[in-house]
């Protein structure tokens, strides 16, 4: 497998960056901690679930090959708790000396028609979705201003910019991280810190496959490309708005649905 980043013949400029991934353990989250780690980047995952988290750096390590010690590592976190947060980032800081790229990945839903969603659904989603996306950009852009340069992405979602039946919290948040990418483009950029937002479209991970069989295959009809995304499709784009060839994008949102309109 070639180590070399199809971007450009530089390679990405990843090599020995230091990135903080929420929801790394899994899905999107994880087909990017091992992009950017075959980079060469020092990778930061966190997430909230100690054995996938674990179980990815030594998944990690045996799919790539490579001796990876201490360049990527896990640190459990709930990114909707202010102090979990805090943890991270000190220890991402203590690991790496430095947090060049935080891509603010994990998410969850609770789907429920808004008739019959309950108060718990609701506050569920906008913790983990919106709160966290708020701690940890809160807590790593201190960090990238002290050294004038850093780079964040926000996982938004088709449903953030389109809307979705039965996922009133999950579009809430996902539009509300659009309107905090935008703002904070305009707020740190003056720091070296560009901040952008991706909204994939349906992706196959663990998330879609919870959705029945019938629902999917009208999904995959509706996609002008006729696929469903894949985790890696996320993880190139990713890679993209951290590498160096992203260097003048700020406040943009990339849409990765192969075309689809819900
Ligand atoms: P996933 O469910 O496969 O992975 C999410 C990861 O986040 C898991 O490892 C989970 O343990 C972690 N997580 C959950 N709550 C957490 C918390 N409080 N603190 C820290 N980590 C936590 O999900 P997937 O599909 O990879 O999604 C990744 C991101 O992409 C999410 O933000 C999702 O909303 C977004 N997205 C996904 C789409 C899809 O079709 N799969 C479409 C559009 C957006």
């Amino acid at each position: 497998m070639s180590l070399q980043s199809p971007i450009n013949e530089q390679g990405s400029g990843m090599k020995g960056k230091a990135v903080v991934i929420t929801g790394g353990a899994s899905g999107i989250g994880y087909a990017a901690a091992k992009r950017f780690a075959q980079e060469g980047a020092c990778v930061v995952i966190a997430d909230y679930n100690v054995e996938a988290g674990r179980l990815a750096v030594e998944r990690i390590q045996t799919e790539l090959g490579l001796q990876l010690e201490g360049k990527v590592i896990f640190v459990q976190t709930d990114v909707s708790v202010e102090e979990s947060v805090s943890a991270l980032m000190e220890a991402a800081m203590t690991q790496f000396g430095a947090i060049d790229v935080l891509i603010n990945n994990a998410g969850i839903t609770r789907d429920a028609m808004l008739l019959k969603m309950s108060t718990e659904q609701w506050q569920d989603v906008i913790n983990i979705n919106l709160n966290g996306v708020y701690y940890c950009t809160r807590y790593a852009a201190p960090h990238m201003a002290a050294r004038g340069k850093g780079k964040i992405i926000n996982t938004s979602s088709i449903v953030g910019l389109q809307g979705n039946i039965g996922q009133t919290n999950y579009a809430a948040a996902k539009a509300g991280l659009i309107g905090m990418t935008r703002t904070w483009s305009r707020e740190l950029g003056y720091k070296g810190i560009s901040v952008n937002a991706v909204a994939p479209g349906f992706i196959e991970t663990e998330m879609v496959a919870k959705m029945p069989g019938k629902v999917l295959e009208g999904m995959r009809a509706k996609v002008p490309l006729r696929r469903l995304g894949t985790p890696a499709d996320v993880a190139e784009t990713y890679l993209f708005l951290a590498s160096d060839a992203a260097d003048y994008i700020n406040g943009a949102v990339i849409e990765v649905n192969g075309g689809l309109s819900i």
